[in-house]
């Protein structure tokens, strides 16, 4: 066994051999089960970039609209789920009632039988169904509506516009949305995909492992920096201010949300198809005054901090095209979930055929034998 040096946030340390998704940081490169992400992005749809994440192999005809049928037919979600929600706070985080509620779903189809392939398959399928459903109510019912009930006559995409605002959305919007999740579906293993295969691994029920993910997307250095862009944006408030918000933060050693990679350390290749989308929103819908303060902030930083691989990442312009949307800021993780949760069930199954558990080893650095001092005696 090879003993590796202790390496902060693991960086380089291969925690899996995974055939689910390719990124090379350096060429900007993102595959799906080895198809670029340019190509998905064109021409396929979340859900079947869902079951090509999840089963390996792009579907059938048949096979896909099986998929989708089902997905439909289990969008809607328990009353008792419903009534659950009723009782959070409405200034909780969205993100929370999405954990507290993926987390409930446990309690409804608890059967482990995670070697039974219908047991999985129902399993993806609720779990892609309810969590738009969850997302929806919520913001509904935090604003004292009741929520909307699924529309099985509309697509994924449209379904949950419409289930936002209560109005069938423009096709072009709901087509953008798709592609946003489609951008968002799997990216290796981050830290949420992580904390899900660590979950899987103690062969928990894939409700479980989804909570633990939504727990961990939720933190501003993962799928929260989105909503922190937009609220960025908000602070520099013109194209002229741009330049000295970044020469601060720089001089304050501060991040700048929405920059920065882990593993690219060009262009997040997503960012760019995110980028020519939300160009394409503005071009049929009308300007907005944040895209040029994005563009040149993008510019300032590349100018200043491209020498240190720090360029545009996915979660850049994906606020922007949710804004555009007439989306709420605390939602865009929400839906960043939504699109996450399959890239996790991928990795959940892949975890499941070759499992065991993650228990990884400590330096340890603390002191030895120290006498235990009685509480009276204590200073
Ligand atoms: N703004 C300014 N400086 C930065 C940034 C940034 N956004 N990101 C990294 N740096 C600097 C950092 O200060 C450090 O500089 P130095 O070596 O001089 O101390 C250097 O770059 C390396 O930073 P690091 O923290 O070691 O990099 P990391 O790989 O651990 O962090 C990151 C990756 C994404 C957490 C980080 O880039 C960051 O905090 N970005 C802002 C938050 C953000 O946009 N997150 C979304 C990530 S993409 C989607 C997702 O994974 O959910």
């Amino acid at each position: 066994m090879t003993v590796c040096e202790y390496q902060p946030g693991l960086e380089g340390i291969p925690a899996a051999r995974s055939k689910i998704s390719y990124v090379d940081g350096q060429k900007g490169i993102l595959e799906y089960q080895g198809i670029p992400i340019e190509q998905l992005a064109a021409q396929s749809n979340f859900l079947e970039t869902a079951y090509l994440l999840i089963w390996g192999e792009l579907p059938s005809k048949a096979a896909l609209e099986d998929f989708e049928q089902d997905v439909r037919d289990h969008r809607r979600i328990k009353y008792r789920i419903r009534d659950m929600m009723k009782c959070f706070p409405e200034s909780g985080h969205p993100m929370d009632a999405l954990q507290a509620c993926a987390a409930a779903l446990g309690l409804f189809y608890s059967r482990r039988t995670l070697d039974d392939p219908d047991y999985v398959w129902e399993a993806v399928v609720r779990i892609l169904a309810k969590i738009p459903t969850m997302v929806a109510a919520f913001e509904l019912m935090r604003n004292g509506n009741d929520p909307v009930t699924p529309r099985e006559d509309l697509d994924y995409a449209s379904n949950f516009l419409y289930m936002l605002t209560e109005r069938e959305p423009d096709p072009f919007a709901a087509q953008v949305f798709d592609v946003c999740l489609t951008l968002h579906a799997e990216h290796t293993i981050n830290a949420s995909t992580f904390s899900a295969m660590v979950t899987a691994s103690t062969l928990t029920d894939p409700y479980a492992v989804v909570a633990s993910a939504v727990g961990t997307l939720a933190g501003p250095l993962h799928g929260g920096a989105n909503e922190e862009v937009i609220s960025m944006l908000d602070e520099i408030g013109s194209v002229e201010n741009v330049r000295p918000f970044v020469e601060q933060a720089i001089a304050n050693k501060q991040r700048i949300m929405g920059f920065g990679h882990r593993v690219y350390k060009v262009k997040d290749p997503r960012a760019t198809i995110l980028q020519q989308l939300a160009e394409q929103l503005f071009e049929k819908g009308g300007s907005d005054p944040y895209y040029e303060i994005a563009v040149e902030l993008e510019k300032v930083v590349e100018e200043k901090l491209g020498h240190k691989g720090i360029y545009a990442n996915v979660d850049f312009y994906s606020g922007l095209v949710y804004r555009y949307l007439g989306i709420p800021r605390d939602l865009f993780t929400p839906i960043f979930t939504m699109a996450r949760v399959a890239g996790w069930l991928a990795h959940w199954k892949e975890q499941l055929s070759v499992n065991r558990i993650f228990r990884p080893t400590q330096e340890y650095v603390g002191v030895h034998n120290v006498p235990y001092v009685p509480i009276e005696k204590r200073s």
